[in-house]
This record gives structure tokens, sequence and C-alpha cells, in this order.
């Protein structure tokens, strides 16, 4: 398979490379990434050198570029990661964010219909589904995003799901529930409070603390899009989640207690505008159709999460110490 990823430097794009490299020697890998501040060429360090792999600066919203990339071989299928990702970003400023999951995934349904690309992979979010207070959000439930990130995922999926009844553009849609693992930026709050706590400082818990969040581990989310990619029926939107709910503050605790700190490295602070008190997917499509399941638990792999993060403080301090700490700064002076 010759493979078109993009947002391939960011956390989930380099793990699914990675794997996919690693676990099939014929497949092929363009990675197109805009390496925005979330963009580290330092994730894919152990595959750059491997000739199944090549790397592209460059935007997805740029079509002359996504134009060069396809017209130079013929391409099996895109799987699209690139997005701005970070949810209080999107409050201090949304123009990113729309500009690539709504404009740029628009480029790339273009592409996908110019030069017959026989599959196009969205990674779209549960965030769509907005704040789901009880029960659970199927594959297809409506829209009702609540924050400028989340709307600009869904405006994207729109998009996506309008080219697929208007021209048959054969796409799938995944919605995923948050993810954590190995080269995750310090800005979402797994990694955020592993190294805060490793640096000595206090964890930020927003408002109370009992927002709760759906998690599986980045290995689990390769293997199902690795299986959508093969067996995958287009047009069909598919949830991808562990049923693993817990509240930020259970979580909060995991790994104050892995870390070797207690509560009193917890500071509560002003809560996210807007911010959606549970997400809850039902996953059963994936499992039934395609027989997926995720295999890490929340126990092991958050465990394994932090041994990751001791041993890489190479990766994630000059991170924090850079941009990222400007930007830190900037939202707390915001609160
Ligand atoms: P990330 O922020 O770590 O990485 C995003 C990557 O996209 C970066 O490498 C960045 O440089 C690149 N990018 C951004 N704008 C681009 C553009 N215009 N053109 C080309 N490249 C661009 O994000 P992530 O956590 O890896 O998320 C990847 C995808 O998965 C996103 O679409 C996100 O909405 C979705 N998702 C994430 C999670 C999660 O928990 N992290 C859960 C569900 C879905
Ligand atoms: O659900 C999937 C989504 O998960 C993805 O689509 C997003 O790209 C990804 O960023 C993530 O969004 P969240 O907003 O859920 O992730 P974040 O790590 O920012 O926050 C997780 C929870 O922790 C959320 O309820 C907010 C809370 N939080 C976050 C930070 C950064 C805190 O309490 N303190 C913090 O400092």
């Amino acid at each position: 398979m010759k493979l078109l990823v993009t947002g391939g430097c960011g956390f989930i794009g380099s793990n699914f490379t990675r794997r996919m490299l690693a676990a099939h020697p014929d497949w092929t890998i363009v990675n197109l990434d805009k390496l925005t501040y979330a963009g580290n060429p330092a994730n894919l360090s152990s595959v750059v050198d491997n000739p199944r792999y090549r790397f592209v600066k460059g935007d997805i919203a740029d079509a002359a570029i996504v134009d060069r990339i396809l017209s130079e071989g013929e391409f099996d299928a895109i799987v699209n990661y690139a997005a701005e990702t970070h949810v209080d970003r999107s409050i201090m400023d949304p123009t990113a964010f729309l500009r690539t999951s709504v404009f740029g995934t628009y480029v790339l349904l273009e592409a996908v219909r110019k030069y017959q690309i026989p599959r196009f992979v969205q990674i779209s979010t549960d965030e769509v589904f907005g704040a789901v207070m009880e029960g659970e959000s199927g594959d297809h439930a409506p829209f009702e995003p609540r924050s400028p990130y989340s709307a600009a995922k869904a405006s994207g999926d729109h998009l996506v799901a309008s080219y697929f009844a208007t021209y048959g553009l054969p796409a799938i849609i995944t919605h995923a529930c948050n993810m954590y693992g190995p080269y995750h930026y310090p800005e979402k709050m797994f990694p955020l409070f592993i190294t805060n706590l490793m640096e000595g400082k206090k964890v930020p818990v927003y408002g109370d603390g009992m927002q709760v969040r759906e998690w599986m581990h980045i290995d689990d989310h390769a293997r199902a899009i690795e299986l959508l990619l093969e067996k995958g029926i287009v047009g069909e939107s598919y949830n991808i989640g562990t049923g693993d709910r817990v509240p930020n503050l259970e979580i909060t605790k995991k790994i104050l207690a892995l870390c070797g700190k207690d509560e009193s490295s917890i500071e509560y602070v002003k809560d996210r505008p807007g911010h959606d008190r549970r997400y809850a997917i039902n996953s059963a499509k994936i499992r039934r159709e395609l027989g997926w399941a995720p295999y890490i638990s929340l126990d092991d792999g958050l465990a394994s999460t932090v041994e990751w993060y001791k041993a890489n403080e190479a990766w994630w301090k000059p991170i924090k110490s850079g941009e990222f700490q400007k930007y830190y700064e900037a939202q707390y002076v915001t609160r």
C-alpha cells in the first residue's frame, strides 16, 4: 500500500507511521506535515532513513503542494491526521483551526476526486458529539460541538460526508476518544501533569475535576486505523473507544501515585470555558464488524506512559522550555 499521511509529525500520526512501516514491509508512506508548534520531526527520527518513508513539509490547505505529491505516483489511500488539536488554544484563537480542519480538508477532498484515490480516512474526534451527559454517542449521532476546535472538526466531517453523498468519494470518518501515550505534546492533560510533577510543579486541575473523558492508549488506535484501511466500509463513520470513562480527578490521582506525589500537588484552577462535562462513545460497530478491540488497560498504559516520560526527558524538556512555555504563561495571564 502507498499511503499519504497528513499531520504525521504529531502525536497520533507519528505513532501510526512508525507502527505501519514496521508492520508492513510492503507499505510506503509519504508524510505531509506543516510542522506547526505541535509537529515534531523528532517523533519520527527512528524512520527517517527508511527508504519507504518520505517527509514533505507543507500545508494541507496548500492545493499546489497536495497536487504535486499526488501527481508523483499512485496512492492507495490518504489518512488525514492534520489538525490544530488543543481545545484551549482554539478558545484563544480559532483561526488556524478553521483553516486546517475546514479549508484543508476541502483541499484534500478535491485532490482525492481529481486523482481518484481509492480511500480517504478522516481522523476525527468524539468531541464533535458535544457533552454526553448520560448514555453514549452512536457512530452516526448528531453533532453538537461546543468549542471552536470541535466545531472546526465537525465542519470538516460534514464536508467529507457531503463528498461521499454527492460524488461517491470513498471516505471513512473516525470518531475516537481521548488518547494518551508517548510523544504526546505536553500541553495536554496527561503529559502536562506527568512532566509538571517530574519538574516539582503542581498540576492545574480545571474546575472541580469531575469532567469525564474516555481514554485509549495510542497503540490501540493505530490498530483500528490499520483495520479500517484494509476492511472499513466507505461512507461509514466508526467510533473508536475503550469504555474506560474516568473523571479527571481520578486520573490525576493515578498520575500522582505513579510519580510518588500526593494531593498537595494539585492546584484547582479556573475551569475551561464551555468545558464539556462528559464524553462517552459506543464503539460496538468497529468491534463487531472489524474485530477490533483495545488491548492495553488504562492502568498498564498509564504506568508505561509515565515510565516513557521519565526515560525521555530529552524529548519533552526542550519543548517545555521553548514556545510551549510562552503559550502556557499567556494562558495563565488570561485566567
Ligand atoms: P497533534 O497536535 O499532536 O499533531 C497534529 C499534527 O498536524 C502536527 O504534526 C502538525 O504539525 C500537523 N498539522 C497541523 N496543521 C497542519 C496543516 N495545515 N497541514 C499539515 N500538517 C498540519 O495532534 P494529535 O493529537 O496527533 O491528533 C491528530 C488527529 O487526531 C487530529 O485530527 C485530532 O483531531 C484527532 N484526534 C485526537 C485525539 C487525541 O486524544 N489526541 C483524539 C481523537 C482524535
Ligand atoms: O476527546 C478527544 C480529544 O481529546 C481530541 O479531539 C483533542 O484533540 C485532544 O486534545 C483531547 O481533548 P481534551 O480537551 O479532552 O484534552 P486535554 O488533554 O486538553 O484535557 C483533558 C481533560 O483534562 C479535559 O477535561 C480538560 C482537563 N484539563 C486539561 C488540561 C490541559 C485539566 O483539568 N487541566 C489541564 O491543564
